[in-house]
């Protein structure tokens, strides 16, 4: 008896091993049945096995009985997980030689993208960024940039105020820079600033109450409105191309005397007129003037001694410009079917 329960325990170890060893090799799930059927199935030898079991005397056979049964379970478990990734693998019939899935890189906003543009041509020409600040107070709105008290601009319904702390706003132009930069340093100046402004402003196509501006100013000993027009004649070139034509239309602004609005002959009909120019051949892209001596007063500079110019533009009417763009609004909608054209 006690041999014969040796000789079984020798047996299951060998099976177990030469189960192991062959299931190790297999590579097809046609092996897969063999290996069952040599093991677990109806003659395989773990079932031959049990059926001894009878010949056992009756004290020893749950012992052994288990034992076989133990191993039985284990061959069956395993069995199973092979045939699972077996089944897995055929259920997934990929095609490795296709094109891995990109997951989409973004980009800088059509707007960053203009004003990074603008930034680099002034940049080229000496020209200095610095960053304004969105909040103000009316100082430097308004009363530093010679803007009256009576000026329509200062009211309430044109210039967001904050509740608190009083007398604060939000920059109604990036023209703010000029006194906060002239403030701080002596000449010579050369800046260029852009950011955001704020107007309430009903929205349209054409009117957003956000939208960015573009500042630039030279200040030095003997600035002229020829070095205004030479600078923006080269700005106008490398942004919109040399065949661009430009013109100054004499206009108001506190700030500068005398003052300008720039305009550059229409990009669709080249000045023939067109729609998009309302037939008059021209497009309006930007005011500008001699800085006013009373603005140069009021930053402690002396304006006998020094001269200076300065211009603001809108990023969203140049970037409208550029890419024909219809409706100011697309900007701030966030629609990627809009974003990814840029
Ligand atoms: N700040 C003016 C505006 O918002 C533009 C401007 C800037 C005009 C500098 C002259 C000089 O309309």
């Amino acid at each position: 008896m006690e041999r014969d329960r040796r000789g079984i325990k020798e047996r299951l170890d060998k099976i177990r091993e030469e189960f192991f060893a062959q299931i190790k090799e297999i590579s097809s799930p046609v092996q897969m049945q063999e290996i069952k059927a040599r093991y677990i199935g109806r003659k395989g030898e773990l079932t031959q096995l049990l059926k001894g079991l009878k010949d056992l005397s009756p004290d020893e056979r749950p012992h052994i009985g288990r034992l076989v049964n133990d191993l039985k379970k284990e061959i069956q478990s395993f069995i199973q997980q092979v045939s699972l990734s077996f089944s897995f693998l055929q259920g997934k019939k990929e095609d490795i030689t296709l094109p891995g899935v990109f997951s989409s890189l973004g980009h800088l906003h059509p707007l960053t993208q203009v004003i990074n543009q603008i930034e680099d041509i002034f940049k080229r020409l000496n020209f200095r960024v610095v960053e304004g600040q969105e909040i103000e107070d009316e100082y430097h709105n308004f009363e530093a940039l010679n803007i009256p008290l009576d000026h329509p601009s200062r009211d309430a319904f044109d210039t967001f105020y904050l509740s608190s702390p009083e007398h604060l706003l939000l920059r109604s132009q990036t023209s703010t820079v000029q006194i906060r930069v002239m403030e701080k340093e002596k000449p010579p100046l050369r800046i260029i600033s852009a950011g955001r402004v704020f107007r309430p402003d009903a929205t349209d196509a054409s009117h957003s109450c956000v939208f960015h501006q573009v500042e630039g100013f030279m200040v030095d000993k003997e600035v002229s409105l020829a070095n205004l027009k030479a600078i923006l004649a080269e700005f106008i070139s490398q942004m919109f191309g040399e065949e661009v034509k430009m013109r100054f239309r004499a206009h108001y602004f506190p700030f500068t005397e005398p003052s300008a609005e720039v305009d550059i002959s229409c990009l669709l009909c080249k000045g023939r007129g067109c729609s998009v120019c309302a037939s008059k051949g021209w497009l309006e892209i930007l005011g500008a003037g001699m800085i006013h001596p009373r603005v140069f007063e009021k930053v402690g500079y002396d304006p006998e001694k020094v001269s200076g110019f300065a211009f603001g533009m809108g990023v969203e009417r140049i970037a409208m410009l550029k890419f024909n763009i219809q409706d100011i609004r697309l900007f701030f909608e966030n629609d990627i079917r809009f974003l990814q054209q840029f």
